[in-house]
């Protein structure tokens, strides 16, 4: 670091130097350079704000040891709020608000105010230093013995060869191995399509062509609450759309006598086979469906396709067909895994 000169320029002993374009605005000194009391007065300021940062540490230790973590305070327009969730909140936010606002106050008017150019030196560092750190390498590599010494070398390249056993064990720890489980879902032949949410089953008829629906096995609320968790809920969620059956174009599979699609309603998986986002970005004119995670693109169409995106795999069909009161049910299961790949996906 030197002090601002313009007339330091070119190239020296590997030092690159500001060019001549380098042009600093002129140095105005402030106020608390030259008149020590406004030196004093930033100085009370700045002591100030310290303070009010310990003051609100003390009232968050306050906050917490006396505040009931049951105790509310009423919000307007918002309801009412954890009174100790606030006050722990507001109190910390201050004491480091405070602290921020004391040191940028101490850097803008007390700290040393002059303009200074940094150097850059050339990164490659020069063919001496290169074979000085190359010789002492391989002195650190003869002084250890790791060389000369087998059994010691043998034995630790075995211990560092292990050494990743924990990590393996402990993601095996994570829980049971899944088993056939990524194949299988809860949409068997017969299951009703459901709105997600609401659980109300669907007819073609709420469907608009163009339109689309979020939709889930009509047991899948009761298998959350067996499970207590959302694992299934994971793989079991779809979207009913309806498309002119003239614009669809290919379809994973069915025959004439029995289509995957009901009159242009087609059902596909909605869990986007890249990563497993669920999907929802639908533009009607195009046919495609958008994951907003990483931009795969598929074409419901055509398959459920891949038109563009890092996604492999089409997105996973299933075939529907209408119950005896007219409702939209499962005709089949998935025919293949849903969402990511696996290994054992094939
Ligand atoms: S998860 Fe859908 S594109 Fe990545």
């Amino acid at each position: 670091m030197s002090e601002h000169n313009t007339s330091d320029v070119g190239v020296e002993g590997g030092t690159v130097e500001p060019n001549g374009d380098v042009a600093l605005p002129d140095h105005h000194p402030r106020r608390t350079d030259f008149d020590p009391r406004a030196a004093k007065r930033a100085e009370r300021q700045v002591t100030f704000l310290f303070t009010l940062s310990a003051l609100f540490t003390l009232l968050f230790v306050v906050a917490y040891v006396q505040i009931p973590t049951d105790a509310v305070v009423p919000i307007p327009f918002v309801g009412t709020w954890s009174a100790s969730n606030a006050a722990l909140g507001v109190t910390f936010g201050l004491a480091a608000f405070f602290i921020g606002a004391g040191v940028m106050q101490w850097a803008k008017k007390l700290m040393s105010d002059k303009e200074v150019v940094a150097m850059r030196h050339s990164l490659a560092s020069p063919q001496e230093s290169r074979e000085e750190a190359i010789s002492e390498f391989m002195d650190g590599v003869d002084d250890s013995g790791f060389a000369t010494r087998r059994v010691l070398r043998r034995s630790l390249l075995g211990a560092m060869a292990l050494f990743p056993i924990p990590l393996i064990v402990i993601l095996r720890d994570l829980g049971p191995l899944p088993g056939d489980s990524l194949f299988i879902t809860n949409w068997v032949p017969g299951m009703r399509v459901v709105l997600d949410v609401t659980g109300a089953p669907i007819r073609p008829s709420d469907i608009p062509v163009g339109g689309i629906v979020s939709a889930m096995p009509a047991n899948l609320p009761e298998i959350q609450h067996r499970d207590g968790n959302l694992n299934a809920r994971a793989k079991d969620v779809v979207l009913l759309v309806r498309i002119n059956p003239d614009e669809i174009r290919s379809q994973q599979g069915g025959t004439p006598e029995e289509p995957w699609d009901y009159e242009g309603v087609l059902c596909f998986s909605k869990i986007c086979t890249h990563v497993g986002c669920p999907i929802a970005l639908y533009e009607q004119r195009t046919h495609h469906l958008l994951c907003p995670c990483h931009q795969s693109t598929f074409d419901l169409a055509d398959s459920g396709n891949v038109v563009f995106g890092p996604a492999a795999r089409e997105l996973p069909q299933l075939p529907i067909r209408l119950d005896a009161e007219g409702y939209i049910v499962a005709r089949d299961s998935f025919q293949q895994p849903v969402g990511p790949s696996f290994w054992e996906r094939g």
